[in-house]
């Protein structure tokens, strides 16, 4: 279990404002709809009492969301005997607090969340609060996962969407396994390539990131060496889509997600089955019979 109360490195973290719930209980749905859409824009639908909901940008991105529980949520409640009663999880780039708040409704004892950006992170307060989640089970803090200490203990760590946006993989790898967590759950764009390797890509937004925003994106056999060394094991988790709207990047396989463990047993988690090794240009491998 973490060692909790110790907030870390505070020269490089800032913190938004913490909602006090129960002003936020006093406050009725109009009140909560407006801060709701004093916000730019949000990238999940998050439904409160009354009928209060955020703005869904799209359906598709909706289904992304559904999907990837099913990916890589799931999997992860069953590597714990279906509930994470009393474990103390991270999320690194928790954005809205999205995976956050299924980690806190799974049971959590407590939740971290950082992310770069303050904007992300006070929809994350706002949604926390207008759940009356208790304010003792999480923390939202802005920080740079590269740059800020991580001094407590964590069993969980979640990595959902971010490898992909660093330019530095094996010291967030490092970064990772040093909170003592049992299990690390990765989500990130993939390279096909079969052999160890990482491609160079370059952000699409590169302005919201440290940096000039290149990045690095691990192959499958990247992502096995790199839980090794931290002394994990790591294994590709089967997609189990039922409806493809805004998955094309996994559809496409260049995304995955990934749990990577020291002890538990990863034995009985549904795996990605193992892509074809046949070039991407065969279309019917009876053809090759005759090369
Ligand atoms: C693609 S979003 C993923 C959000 C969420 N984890 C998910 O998977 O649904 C990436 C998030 O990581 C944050 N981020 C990017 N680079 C970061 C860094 N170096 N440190 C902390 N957060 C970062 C971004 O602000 C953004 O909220």
């Amino acid at each position: 279990m973490g060692i909790g109360g110790d907030r870390g490195d505070s020269s490089a973290v800032r913190s938004p404002a913490r909602l006090a719930s129960a002003s936020l209980r006093a406050m009725d749905s109009e009140e909560l709809q407006e801060r709701i859409g004093a916000f730019a824009s949000w990238d999940y639908l998050f439904e409160f009492n009354g009928g209060v909901r955020t703005p869904a940008r799209d359906r598709g991105r909706v289904n992304r969301h559904a999907q990837r529980r099913n990916h890589f949520f799931e999997p992860l409640l069953a590597l714990f005997g279906g509930t994470l009663q009393g474990r103390r999880v991270l999320d690194l780039g928790c954005s809205a607090g999205f995976w956050a708040l299924a980690a806190i409704d799974a049971g959590a004892e407590f939740v971290l969340g950082l992310d770069l950006s303050l904007e992300h992170l006070e929809q994350a307060e706002l949604v926390f609060a207008a759940k009356h989640v208790d304010p003792a089970r999480y923390r939202f803090e802005q920080a740079d996962v590269l740059a800020h200490e991580i001094r407590e203990e964590f069993d969980v760590v979640l990595c959902l969407g971010l490898l992909d946006h660093i330019p530095k993989p094996v010291e967030l790898f490092e970064r990772m396994a040093a909170t003592g967590a049992e299990a690390l759950v990765v989500d990130t764009a993939i390279s096909r390539s079969r052999a160890s390797i990482f491609e160079v890509s370059r952000l699409y937004k590169a302005a919201d990131v440290p940096g000039d925003g290149l990045v690095l994106i691990p192959s499958r056999a990247a992502m096995a060496d790199l839980a090794r060394r931290v002394d994990m094991r790591c294994v590709p988790l089967a997609l189990n889509v039922t409806h493809w709207a805004g998955m094309q990047d996994y559809r496409r396989r260049r995304r995955l997600a990934f749990i990577c463990a020291r002890t538990l047993h990863l034995e009985g988690l549904a795996r990605e089955p193992a892509p074809s090794t046949l070039p991407w240009w065969v279309k019917d491998p009876r053809a090759l019979t005759s090369v």
